[in-house]
């Protein structure tokens, strides 16, 4: 030891007896029970706050944010403020509703005695008749993917056949449950899955997404972590955000690029923490419609060990056949290695009835943690796959006939459509000044923004046109989502030109105070 080492050690050695004789003079007046005392307190309020700082379910400043906002809103002038706006608003949408039905009267008790038939059928078309906008004529964003005539017979033909069908029950039903299976199975194939691959059918997107969130929360918690941490794009599907909070996970929003809107995979690396359960890319997000790099996040999943989530909701019976419509696109699939999980929508570009959708694990590993089996209730053994007990036969049915229906043939035909239709719109788009396209959409939809006025002006006077776009924002943009009916003859030049007009319109006073929607979300 050198000589330098030895007297640094002696030094400290006299610093620490000091510090003892200090601690022992300053506690001579101290009885022990009062030494014990404030030893435990000390203790206990070095925990708790350690546990308030380092909460894992919610960053501090978070949580500090929405604790200084309560308390603002506690403020009386604050209060009276924000419940006038609210009662503002409720009256607005009150309004509207009330002009959409047009003050017909709402049944309020079930009729003493039950109506005809006819009675019915005729009080229906009443209904119907609230609807203002025509997406029939293709004039919405998304909503009714196919709307097609030959197989809207097909589906309530199947449906009525299986009309009281339950799946809860399979040995009443074997013919849902193999049905069910079959689906599973052909969306299996359409992802490059194996003879591992899985999955079940459910209600929709979102349960597909909470049921896989599940999934990794409880394989996380059988890891030892716990309190499980999905890491997800900031344009990731607000069902995640649902998920986080049904499941008491926390999520934590990676930032995208600005000019591509993918996701920035070298942030998502930084944001992996020991408590990552799930990393998330989606083929394509929602708010533009862009597809994020799969391949790198899968790669980052295989590097830190951690289950990847392609969200295919929207694009998963698009992107299986792009290319063999003449497409081609990045792998995004279970042929990627580090992709654990597909959600993927039946009933958006699948046109199977609304109420279907399927979910998709590589291997039953993870699956298992999906399911939900009580063996101790008096009702007996429960077991069940998804959120719901019962579930509607007759949607499976009807999603088994649409798949059987059209084909991979129909697909790839469907999606050359939509596709060809979508780079007709983007092409023209591009050539309007005063707007611009967000990021390089390679799929069915279109995210639009202006750096000239304020683009909810453009939805207000698409809006009088009759068109029904989806406003979205940070940043402020609007997107159209091409389904088969825009597909049509002249229902998308027929958009061109509408938009061509409102946009040159606005682009005479662009900076001019606006209302209605424009405003609310300025
Ligand atoms: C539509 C959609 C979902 C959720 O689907 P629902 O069927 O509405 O529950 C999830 N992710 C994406 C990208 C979607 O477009
Ligand atoms: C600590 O304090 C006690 C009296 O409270 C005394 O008897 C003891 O010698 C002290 N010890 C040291 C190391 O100073």
């Amino acid at each position: 030891m050198s000589e330098q080492a030895g007297e640094m050690l002696e030094a400290l050695w006299l610093y620490a007896d000091t510090a003892r004789h200090r601690v022992n003079d300053s506690c001579r007046s101290l009885e022990a029970w009062q030494l014990i005392f404030c030893s435990v307190s000390l203790t206990l309020a070095a925990v708790w706050t350690w546990d308030i700082v380092f909460d894992p379910r919610e960053s501090l400043s978070n949580r500090l944010r929405h604790f200084f906002f309560r308390m603002l809103r506690r403020v009386p002038y604050v209060r009276r403020q924000v419940e006038k706006e609210i009662r503002k608003l409720e009256m607005t949408m009150e309004e509207n509703f009330r002009k959409e039905t047009r003050d017909m009267l709402y049944v309020q008790q079930l009729p003493a005695h039950g109506w005809s038939q006819e009675h019915i059928l005729s009080e229906i078309n009443k209904y119907k008749e609230l609807a203002q906008v025509k997406w029939r004529e293709g004039k919405c964003s998304g909503t009714v993917y196919s709307g097609e005539e030959v197989l809207t017979n097909l589906m309530t033909k199947v449906y009525g056949e299986f009309a009281w069908a339950n799946p809860l029950h399979p040995e009443v039903f074997p013919d849902i449950r193999k049905m069910e299976a079959e689906v599973v199975r052909m969306a299996c194939c359409m992802f490059n899955g194996d003879q591992n691959t899985c999955g079940t059918m459910t209600s929709g997107g979102t349960e597909s997404i909470v049921l896989a969130c599940k999934a990794y929360r409880d394989l996380a918690l059988e890891r030892g972590i716990s309190h499980p941490q999905m890491v997800v794009p900031l344009t990731v599907h607000c069902a995640f955000d649902k998920a986080a909070d049904y499941l008491r996970m926390k999520i934590t929003h990676v930032p995208i690029d600005e000019t591509t809107m993918k996701v920035n995979v070298a942030a998502m690396k930084r944001a992996i923490t020991k408590n990552t359960c799930m990393l998330v890319g989606s083929a394509p997000h929602f708010p533009h419609g862009i597809i994020d790099p799969i391949e790198d996040i899968a790669k980052l999943g295989l590097r830190y060990n951690i289950p990847v989530h392609v969200d295919s909701c929207l694009g998963g019976f698009l992107l299986p056949f792009m290319r063999k419509a003449g497409y081609p696109l990045d792998p995004f699939d279970f042929g990627v290695e580090g992709v654990t999980s597909i959600s993927a929508d039946t009933h958006k570009y699948g046109f199977a009835p609304k109420g279907s959708s399927v979910i998709l694990y590589r291997n039953k590993d993870y699956r298992k943690f999906q399911y939900f089996v009580q063996p101790d209730w008096p009702g007996g053994i429960y077991a069940s796959p998804s959120f719901s007990g019962s579930r509607p036969g007759a949607i499976i049915a009807a999603c088994w006939a649409t798949l059987v229906y059209m084909g991979e043939e129909g697909y790839v035909e469907s999606t050359r459509k939509i596709i060809t239709t979508t780079r007709h719109i983007l092409a023209r788009l591009q050539e309007v000044k005063g707007i611009y396209v967000l990021g390089e959409p390679k799929v069915s939809v279109i995210g639009i923004g202006s750096h000239d006025f304020n683009i909810y002006r453009l939805s207000d006077a698409l809006s009088a046109k009759g068109w029904n776009l989806n406003p979205l924002q940070f940043p402020s943009s609007i997107h159209l989502c091409v389904t088969l009916i825009h597909t049509k003859d002249g229902v998308a030049d027929g958009f061109i030109s509408d938009l061509e007009e409102c946009v040159a319109e606005i682009m005479k006073d662009p900076k001019a105070k606006c209302g209605g929607q424009a405003s609310d979300l300025e």
